[in-house]
């Protein structure tokens, strides 16, 4: 053959068949090829290999979800008598695991302010296991200066462990940082579609064996069918990033000087207040915009309902606008005075922005704003 295909085939394969029992033997005891697709497949060691390369970590896994992911990489670091430090910011289903879950195996999480680094640096300086923490944060994308954190935290022999997923690898080097264990939800940005829901752990050697074994038995791997999606997705990742980020500047400024907009929340604002540690730990400010409309709650639904370009859905990153009103949906958990404490108004709206024109997308702003 003087040819072959120009993108690696998807291996659907859920279990793999061997020449004799001999080569079976040897492969299950050295780990040396293709057992059970729960354990490894192609397809999904392929863009694991992408996302390893691209962070800069020695090894890459593929989850089913970014909560699995999540959930296998805090499990597998771990024990009864452990301490977790993170912040109240934390995305809802992980601040459920380190509120409600963890606890209850006996592992003792403190959740504090990210705003409070005082108090933070506190709590890390009276020791701990793992430093968990999430930046740009949701809703209200703050940026948690993590060089700083994850120094006082190495100081004590701590682990630090980041959600990027709201900066995409594009907009953040986590590895330089100082974070030993990354995670990403590949359903938002570096899926980019809207089409697939997936997890990702990047980490050094020294980790991959524990975080894989706990894959395993909790059974949270990458199907193949969605590690082929997400590859295809990564190939166009930082166009996307790049174009996001752009037009996300763009829509921060407009709603910025908007007379119904009550406050703009961006991190390429220089009104915002983590946009001196952005600058420094950002390469690109993101595609996420937040702002509170100038209106009450019945106002700011209102405004929902008019949008037209812009869908009104949960999730984020992909190539298509979404908004939402995070207390009807991402927070509608939280308490009210939760809520205020964690400034999430009733008229506060988020908005994903996608690769559609930014002139499209802010006449569709200006036109829902307009009977605010
Ligand atoms: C920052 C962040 N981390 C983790 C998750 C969980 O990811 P998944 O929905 O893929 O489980 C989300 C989902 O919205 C998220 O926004």
């Amino acid at each position: 053959m003087k040819s072959k295909p120009a993108i690696a085939p998807l291996y659907l394969s859920a279990t793999y068949k061997f020449e004799n029992s001999d080569d079976l033997i040897d492969v299950v005891q050295n780990q040396s090829g293709y057992i059970y697709s729960r354990w490894d497949n192609p397809s999904v060691v392929e863009v694991e290999e992408v996302m390893a390369e691209m962070e800069g970590y020695e090894k890459a896994l593929g989850f089913s979800s970014g909560m699995a992911a999540i959930s296998s990489a805090v499990l597998s670091q771990v024990k009864a008598g452990s301490r977790i430090v993170s912040t109240q910011e934390i995305y809802g289903a992980t601040y459920e695991l380190m509120n409600d879950l963890l606890p209850t195996l006996n592992i003792d999480t403190v959740l504090i302010n990210c705003n409070d680094v005082d108090r933070l640096l506190n709590e890390i300086d009276k020791g701990l296991d793992i430093l968990y923490l999430e930046t740009p944060t949701n809703p209200l994308l703050r940026v948690v200066d993590v060089q700083m954190l994850a120094e006082a935290a190495h100081k004590k022999g701590a682990i630090v462990i980041l959600d990027g997923t709201f900066a995409s690898p594009v907009n953040q080097r986590p590895v330089d940082l100082g974070v030993d264990i990354l995670i990403h939800s590949a359903t938002k940005f570096l899926g980019g579609h809207h089409d697939i829901l997936a997890g990702i752990v990047c980490c050094n050697k020294s980790f991959y064996h524990s975080i894989w074994t706990h894959r395993k038995i909790l059974g949270g791997t990458m199907d193949p069918m969605t590690a082929f999606l997400l590859r295809r997705g990564l190939r166009t990742l930082e166009l996307r990033v790049q174009r996001q980020n752009e037009t996300a500047m763009a829509v921060a400024k407009y709603l910025d000087q908007h007379e119904k907009i009550q406050k703009t929340y961006y991190p390429g604002l220089t009104s915002h207040p983590d946009h001196e540690i952005a600058k420094r730990q950002m390469s690109g400010f993101g595609g996420m915009v937040s702002f509170d409309i100038a209106g009450d709650f019945e106002q700011t639904k209102g405004f929902m309902d008019r949008l037209k370009t812009i869908a009104l859905a949960t999730s984020l990153g992909g190539i298509t606008s979404l908004a939402n009103q995070p207390i009807t949906n991402t927070h509608v958990a939280l308490s009210p005075e939760n809520r205020i404490k964690a400034g999430v108004s009733e008229n506060l709206v988020r908005l994903s922005v996608g690769i559609e024109k930014q002139e499209d997308l802010i006449e569709d702003l200006k036109q829902a704003l307009e009977q605010v």
